[in-house]
């Protein structure tokens, strides 16, 4: 069972507010970060746990670090991270502007291996700890969407793996969560609103269902969990090569 002080970013909408939802009364303090305050305060006054909102752009170098000194300063320690904050991010083959790109790559790898590595140690320390990395189906196996999101979910997903095994023993369990298509606000964000309307309805999960099953397999100390029954059929036929390889053949690609 989770329990302590639970530091949520990417709270303010999606899969973030859900995790603030299913841990209501179970933490006993949330601090929860997004950019938009308005939205973090409206979802704290849902929520029966006392809650710290903190506007935090994560995007940004330094971010991490301001982040960890505003919530020591309050005299909070964090029992249980969850890196959750994410968006789609540009092409990379049609970047133009390159600090977009940086600021992807900080919100998407620096910020998430950052917080673990401020936080971890103090859990390790008092013996407890939980950390959830949102990562994505979409970082088991290469697309052909010119990537910069894949390829920054596998580093999620590797860096946890790596953590939770780092932290065997200690009380710490460090957990990737990969979902696949969920819905949230993630694609009206990156103007995907069309390609979801035409997608059909049975890859689309809920959000409850995917937090229920990532706070799960975090308890039961696992470094992968794989959300929605489909998406784990799919896993390790998308991550064969041979499967991939027949696949693309058949779309055309291959
Ligand atoms: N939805 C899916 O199909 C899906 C599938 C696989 C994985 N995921 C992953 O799930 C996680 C949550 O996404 P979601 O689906 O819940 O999307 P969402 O509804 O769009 O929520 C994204 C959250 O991230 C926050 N965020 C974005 N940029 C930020 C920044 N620069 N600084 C601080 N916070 C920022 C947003 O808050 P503000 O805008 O207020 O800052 C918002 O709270 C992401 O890591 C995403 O990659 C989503």
């Amino acid at each position: 069972m989770m329990k302590g002080t639970v530091l949520i970013t990417g709270a303010s909408a999606g899969l973030g507010a859900e995790f603030a939802r299913q841990l209501d009364g179970k933490a006993t303090h949330f601090i929860l970060v997004a950019r938009r305050v308005d939205k973090l305060e409206a979802l704290a006054e849902t929520l029966k746990t006392p809650v710290t909102v903190i506007e935090q752009d994560l995007s940004k170098p330094g971010s991490p670090e301001q982040l960890c000194q505003t919530i020591a300063s309050q005299g909070h320690s964090v029992d249980v991270l969850i890196n959750n904050a994410g968006i789609a991010g540009p092409n990379l083959l049609e970047v133009s502007d390159f600090s977009t790109q940086r600021d992807f790559e900080q919100l998407m790898m620096r910020t998430v291996a950052e917080l673990c590595s401020r936080l971890i140690p103090g859990m390790r320390e008092r013996g407890y700890g939980r950390v959830i990395n949102v990562a994505s189906v979409a970082g088991r196996f290469p697309s052909s969407d010119s990537g910069n999101y894949g390829p920054a979910k596998a580093y999620v997903i590797a860096l946890s793996e790596e953590l939770n095994m780092g932290t065997r023993g200690s009380g710490v369990n460090v957990t990737a969560l990969c979902p696949g298509f969920t819905h949230t606000e993630f694609h009206e964000v990156a103007g995907l609103m069309e390609a979801k309307n035409s997608s059909p309805s049975w890859i689309w999960y809920d959000a409850a269902t995917v937090i229920r099953e990532g706070l799960i397999g975090c308890e039961r100390g696992r470094s992968i969990v794989i959300s929605g029954r489909l998406y784990r059929w799919l896993d390790p036929l998308l991550r064969s090569t041979l499967f991939r390889g027949l696949l693309l053949k058949i779309a055309g690609r291959g």
